[in-house]
């Protein structure tokens, strides 16, 4: 990477809603963007500010990008304001991804909340597009409600594909709900797996990483085989602004991935 500082023009081709608070904007950069699953981008609006997300398009796309991202505040509600044609940078990647390698020959077992799932999604795509690497990949998705579920196209699809075992659960049921009610936690209890031949991967909203973490560790994972994706306020995306700190890291460019074994002996890690 030349300069890691210098935003690619992109534009906006198409926005997805997902939800009422989430949107997928799909992004045609200027110049292919090479991109591990996992790392993160940063994102300029001009005239409005730069957030970190993380694309949750295939890595093996690099002419087209996809960010799904949560009205969260002041930059995120401005960027849900921009339609098709709209231009906005994108700086990155940073940090370091899944360590597919380290995955290989095992089962995948993945938990994600809410928006946490737009990582996972990339990941996901990652893990079935090569050949039979992985042995099993089950994923444990899990919304607040019906019309917060992401994604329910694609949902479908891996229900009906092979290569992904499916389980959904809400936080509070509608009618029509024809899966698990209850925390995404629960959806791990219907899932027979040898946790020493399998790894854990968790993404969502910090109370969820926190449960679906000591759910993993109860069950017998390795700290070294749990993989979180670690969000925190980020400033410069390279390591030198140390924004976001966490312990003796820094996310941007330790991170956003770690096992729970380089995190377990910080301080409110979940905070
Ligand atoms: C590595 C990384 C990857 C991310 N990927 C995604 C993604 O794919 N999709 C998505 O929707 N969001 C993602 N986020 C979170 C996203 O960056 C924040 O929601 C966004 O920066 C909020 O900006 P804002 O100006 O809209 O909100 P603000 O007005 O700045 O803040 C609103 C609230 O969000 C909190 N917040 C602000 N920045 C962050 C942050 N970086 N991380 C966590 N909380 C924050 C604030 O503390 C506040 O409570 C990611 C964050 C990181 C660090
Ligand atoms: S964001 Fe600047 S050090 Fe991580």
């Amino acid at each position: 990477m030349s300069d890691p500082y210098r935003p690619i023009k992109t534009r906006v081709e198409k926005v997805i809603t997902e939800s009422p608070t989430i949107k997928t904007f799909v992004l045609r950069p200027e110049q292919p963007i090479e991109f591990q699953t996992g790392q993160f981008v940063e994102m300029t609006v001009p005239g409005i500010g730069e957030a970190p997300f993380t694309p949750s398009s295939s890595p093996q796309i690099q002419e087209q990008m996809d960010v799904t991202i949560m009205n969260a505040g002041r930059v995120t509600s401005l960027v849900h304001q921009l339609e098709p044609g709209a231009t906005v940078g994108v700086r990155g990647p940073y940090g370091k991804g899944y360590p597919l390698d380290k995955f290989d020959g095992k089962d995948i077992l993945i938990l994600g909340g809410g928006v946490g799932l737009a990582p996972l999604r990339s990941l996901l795509y990652a893990l079935y597009a090569g050949p039979d690497r992985f042995k099993r990949i089950v994923l444990c998705y899990g919304a607040k409600t019906p019309a917060e579920i992401i994604y329910k196209k694609q949902l479908d699809e891996w229900r009906r594909m092979e290569q992904v075992e499916l389980h959904q659960s809400v936080d509070k049921a509608a009618e029509g709900w024809q899966y698990t009610e209850g925390v995404v936690t629960v959806l791990v209890d219907d899932v027979e797996i040898d946790p020493a031949k399998s790894v854990g991967v968790v993404c969502g909203p910090p109370i969820m990483m926190k449960f679906g973490t000591q759910k993993l560790l109860g069950l017998g994972y390795a700290d070294e085989d749990i993989y979180l994706s670690m969000e925190k306020n980020m400033s410069c995306g390279v390591g030198k602004c140390g924004h976001c700190r966490l312990g003796p890291f820094y996310v941007c460019k330790d991170g956003p991935v770690f096992t729970y074994a380089q995190l377990k002996d910080i301080d409110k890690i979940w905070d």
